[in-house]
């Protein structure tokens, strides 16, 4: 099945709607990789103040060949490039051993 990538970012309370608004004009930008499945952007709202990017793909070669690639462009903003919103980040890896969808009506 599946892999699941979650960058964790850390972001100060300040720092928030600069995040989100990041995220939101940097749409497209993950959606034509191959082996690209989901994103998810988890803004916290109780037990912690880290965002969640939630990344899933088909395998971890996938989710490898973004990194290399892709990735990069989605990341860099050139030489002016603002200060990051987030402070850190960390990513965490899972593998998909069970997953449930709603019945089609
Ligand atoms: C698991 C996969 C991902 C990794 C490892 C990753 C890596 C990072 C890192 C290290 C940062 C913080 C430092 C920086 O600004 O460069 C960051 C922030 C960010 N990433 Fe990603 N990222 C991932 C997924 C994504 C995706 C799918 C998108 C686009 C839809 C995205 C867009 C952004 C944006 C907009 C920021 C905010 C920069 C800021 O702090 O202002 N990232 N990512």
């Amino acid at each position: 099945m599946s892999i699941v990538k979650i960058n964790v970012l850390n972001v100060p309370a300040e720092q928030r709607e600069v995040l989100e608004q990041r995220f939101a004009s940097r749409a497209g930008a993950v959606e034509n990789s191959d082996g690209f499945e989901w994103f998810e952007l988890l803004r916290p709202v109780e037990g912690t103040d880290d965002y969640l990017v939630y990344t899933r793909w088909r395998d971890e070669a996938s989710f490898q060949a973004w990194m290399e690639g892709p990735m990069k462009a989605a990341h860099q903003g050139g030489a002016d490039r603002p200060k990051p919103a987030a402070t850190g980040n960390e990513v965490w890896s899972f593998e998909v051993v069970q997953q449930a969808a709603p019945k089609q009506a």
